[in-house]
């Protein structure tokens, strides 16, 4: 069974094969021009995708020794995620089924995610809770199997990855923040900022705009303008803004782990390439003797591997789609698993 993932929800592009229930090949191409304009530009990204998805295809095809004919399945991501960019994925997927007479499975984005640990050789156990941090979306999760989840908690505001992001974007660092952030971060190992960390109504869920608010004050009050930090003060304002972030998510993440009772950890998306966030994480994990999986980096990000992997598994539990699903650009417009959204 050779299956053919696409994934063109944002700003890269990724085309993967999985073959005999083996990962032949995840090719991820970034469309980094976008860091020219601090944030990711809708129009830009969709004709990006359009250029590059069908030379990534046949390169795919090319690296996992498999034509196209030999494609029994394809899948690609339906939402949520910037509009144009997921119709040219979807609508590229959809046209292939057709022409090749292949069945068509399209997936949910962030089910995407929340399944990638299955990617690693050190599986998540069900019951797991999973952390689910992206640019998008803040999701506390309990995975129950392959078709129950339950919502613990979302984010009220900002994602995590947005505030990263936000953040970046304030302090002069540019786009994508995550990474920016990080890395400044790692030389200071002095004391930090006491920003603030935001309790909801809602015991499991997340705030950041207020943390956003607290270092734009700190800024405005200490150097009156972004544009006056001192170039060595940039290293503590990121630290300190990252501590914080993560702190928020350790601390709900913790406080689920003592109500409910799970097996392991698995923390997924974009920010789970964070190593502050990592190894905190990890400490609990240990602490409560619990597996704690973190994708690797590759599938952190935007991903197409976890497209095939997510797409088979609905193939093989017998879900048929008709070539006339859409695409959709929010979470909660449709999905398979209904429950984590409520
Ligand atoms: O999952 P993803 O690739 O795309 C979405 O579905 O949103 O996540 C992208 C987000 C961006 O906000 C980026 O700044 C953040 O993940 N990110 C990180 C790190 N690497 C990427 N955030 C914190 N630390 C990182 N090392
Ligand atoms: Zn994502």
């Amino acid at each position: 069974m050779n299956v053919l993932g696409i994934e063109t929800s944002c700003d890269e592009t990724s085309v993967a094969i999985i073959s005999d229930n083996e990962l032949k090949t995840n090719l991820i191409s970034s469309q980094d021009f976008h860091k020219d304009f601090g944030g990711v530009v809708p129009e830009l990204s969709s004709r990006a995708h359009l250029q590059i998805l069908m030379p990534l295809i046949k390169n795919a095809l090319s690296k996992s020794n498999i034509s196209l004919d030999k494609i029994d399945l394809i899948t690609a991501t339906a939402g949520p995620g910037l509009i144009g960019a997921l119709l040219v994925g979807l609508t590229f997927a959809k046209s292939l089924a057709y022409s090749l007479k292949k069945p068509f499975i399209p997936v949910n984005h962030i089910e995407g995610h929340i399944f990638s640990g299955f990617l690693m050789t050190e599986k998540p156990e069900f019951p797991y809770l999973c952390l689910v941090v992206s640019g998008g979306h803040t999701l506390l999760l309990i995975v129950k199997s392959d078709t129950d989840i339950q919502k613990l908690g979302t984010t009220i505001d900002d994602a995590a990855g947005e505030a990263f992001d936000k953040v970046s974007k304030l302090i002069g660092l540019g786009y994508p923040g995550g990474p920016k952030i990080q890395s400044i971060a790692e030389s200071y190992q002095s004391d930090l900022i006491n920003f603030p960390i935001a309790q909801c109504k809602k015991e499991f869920d997340f705030s950041f705009s207020g943390l956003k608010t607290a270092v734009l004050r700190h800024i405005q009050k200490n150097y009156g303008s972004s544009e006056q930090i001192p170039a060595g003060d940039l290293p503590m304002i990121a630290a300190s803004f990252q501590a914080s972030v993560v702190k928020a998510l350790v601390n709900n993440v913790r406080k689920a782990i003592e109500r409910f009772h799970v097996s392991s950890i698995s923390l997924v998306g974009g920010v789970a390439a964070n190593k502050l966030l990592g190894n905190e994480l990890e400490l609990l994990a240990h602490k409560f003797n619990k597996k704690l999986v973190i994708p690797s980096n590759e599938f952190c990000g935007d991903n197409a591997a976890m497209i095939a992997y997510r797409g088979l598994k609905l193939f093989n539990s017998g879900l048929k789609y008709n070539l006339d699903y859409n695409a959709y650009p929010g979470l909660s417009d449709n999905t398979f698993i209904k429950p984590f959204l409520q």
